[in-house]
């Protein structure tokens, strides 16, 4: 054979994969297949495969026999809205899509790659897990690729999509990466599967109760998006990817905006309720501020209480942190916090700018949040914000009380600039709460009991249910017209476009786990 005929001939048997019947399987349920997912991830035609040819070294079990070039993953580099990106796409037709040694090495030699040149992972997952055939070297695999996601956390970003299987340990390796995205109905993730859980403890449970789509995005937390098939995940990925720079000495691209920075919306004068415990959603305002409307939020199904996700202001992307009193009164419960820091977490290594919205008129009471930790877990937020260097600006809208007024990017825990609408409440505690301890025996004393708590609710409300208290001590930077925010916000980034502020020399903090 000639030579260029024998290269052709390999790079099409690593193209057919497992094989025709195989391929159609694939289609039949629902998924494309490892290379057209690469396909849809990159910018049309930019992506380049490396290390096509690869195969496993296994002779055990007539493995010797099945050799298909590849080995059962996709990996190389292309763009992503012009930017480069690196990926691994599982290719289930392969054995499954089951890590191999050689399988192993290819994940990591491009995560190796991407780290060195600065630009993000996506790891497309859709596996068997660990190759039977191969036993512990698969598991060695695995674990070198733990430690690649380890050590390029906070380096570069990390975004795994779950497009099938993901069981067993090979779950840690999406669950390290900063956001996972899983396919409804095609994908699953869980570290035992249903057979092992019903000999171990009875229990009754489908693949998709167990740790399908929604199970994840709802109940576990594990996932953060939830899409409907294979080319919606990518666009996301995709979308996603727009928001943050390639790596953490960067900054995230911008995006030209027709949106003007001091477009006022009167709405906003109206958004809080007269009445203290009248929800509204903090959605509202969140899209009337941002550049175009757009939103893009991170959890969506879990933990409502809190709204996390990206935004642009004035062009530049920015993390947005609210608390939601249209849930759970927007209190902050273990769930919320955990959720909030994580995302926290993830914008400050990568130099993504905060915006806080508060309105929290706590942490949520009850034995199942002390019993679960909410102590340990709240504790995590207010690390995250208070460790936080990027520049930090929170909007104060109606509550803020006792220690989650502190928590939620306060002035004490360096945030650049603190606003509070003329609505802010900024107390120990919501005046009802306040008075009942306050004036306990006056009121139990009084002819009219009701007639002396309204009076001083009323009292207390007056005195201290406002920002003025708070702006009185510079708490608050200013109170500012609630139409204005969009406003004020863009300007308040723009003079913090050369912020440098670091912590204290350390090898890493302890973060409350
Ligand atoms: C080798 C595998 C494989 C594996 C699947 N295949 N999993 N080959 N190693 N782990 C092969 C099958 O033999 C089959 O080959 C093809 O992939 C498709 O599999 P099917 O079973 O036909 O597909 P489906 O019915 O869709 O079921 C998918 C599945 C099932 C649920 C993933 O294959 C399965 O249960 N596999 C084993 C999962 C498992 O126990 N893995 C090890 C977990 S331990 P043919 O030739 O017929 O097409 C682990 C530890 C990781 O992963 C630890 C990290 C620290």
């Amino acid at each position: 054979m000639n030579p260029i005929d024998r290269l052709r001939e390999l790079e099409r048997r690593a193209e057919e994969g497992g094989g025709a019947e195989r391929l159609k399987k694939q289609h039949e349920a629902g998924k494309l297949t490892a290379r057209e997912r690469m396909e849809l991830l990159f910018d049309s035609g930019s992506f380049e495969e490396v290390d096509k040819l690869v195969t496993h070294r296994c002779r055990d079990f007539g493995m010797d026999a099945q050799v298909i070039p590849g080995d059962g993953v996709v990996t190389g580099h292309g763009r992503v809205n012009g930017r480069v990106a690196y990926a691994f796409a599982q290719d289930f037709t392969v054995f499954g899509g089951s890590l191999s040694e050689t399988n192993a090495a290819k994940i990591c030699k491009i995560m190796d790659m991407a780290v060195r040149n600065g630009c993000p992972v996506v790891g497309l997952n859709d596996s068997g897990g660990a190759r039977i055939q191969e036993g512990v070297v698969s598991l060695g695999g695995y674990a070198d690729i733990f430690l690649r996601n380890t050590l390029a956390s906070g380096v570069v970003p990390q975004i795994s999509a779950i497009m099938g299987p993901c069981a067993g340990g090979a779950v840690y390796s999406p669950a390290i990466t900063d956001f996972t995205i899983m396919v409804k109905e095609s994908s699953y993730m869980f570290v035992t599967g249903p057979e092992v859980i019903k000999t171990v403890t009875h229990e009754d449970v489908t693949k998709e109760a167990l740790g399908g789509a929604m199970t994840h995005n709802e109940k576990s937390g594990v996932a953060h998006f939830a899409v409907e098939n294979d080319q919606e995940c990518l666009a996301l990925i995709r979308e996603l990817l727009s928001f943050m720079p390639g790596n953490n000495l960067d900054d995230a691209p911008r995006k030209v905006t027709d949106d003007a920075p001091d477009r006022e919306d009167e709405a906003l004068d109206q958004l809080v309720p007269s009445s203290p415990n009248q929800p509204y959603d903090m959605l509202d305002l969140i899209h009337t501020i941002a550049d175009e409307g757009y939103f893009l939020e991170v959890h969506q199904h879990y933990a409502r209480n809190i709204v996390v996700g990206f935004a642009r202001l004035g062009g530049r992307p920015v993390g947005i942190v609210a608390n939601q009193p249209a849930h759970l009164a927007g209190t902050l419960d273990i769930d919320a916090s955990v959720k909030g820091a994580r995302f926290v977490r993830f914008c400050d290594a990568f130099n993504i700018p905060l915006v806080t919205f508060e309105d929290v008129p706590g942490f949520l009471p009850g034995t199942v949040q002390e019993y679960g930790g909410i102590i340990r877990h709240g504790a995590k937020l207010l690390y995250a914000f208070a460790e936080a260097t990027v520049p930090k600006v929170t909007v104060i809208t109606r509550k803020a009380y006792g220690g989650a007024y502190c928590v939620m990017a306060s002035k004490h825990i360096r945030t650049d600039f603190n606003y509070a609408w003329p609505t802010a409440e900024i107390a120990v505690m919501g005046a009802e709460g306040a008075v009942n301890i306050l004036y306990k025996r006056e009121i139990e004393k009084a002819a009219d009991p009701a007639a002396v708590r309204a009076q001083k609710v009323a009292e207390f409300r007056e005195k201290f249910a406002n920002p003025y208290v708070a702006a009185e001590k510079g708490f608050v930077d200013e109170v500012i017209l609630p139409r204005t925010t969009r406003r004020r916000l863009i300007q308040a980034l723009a003079t913090l476009e050369g912020k440098r502020d670091r912590n204290p020399p350390k090898k890493h903090g302890n973060i409350p786990l």
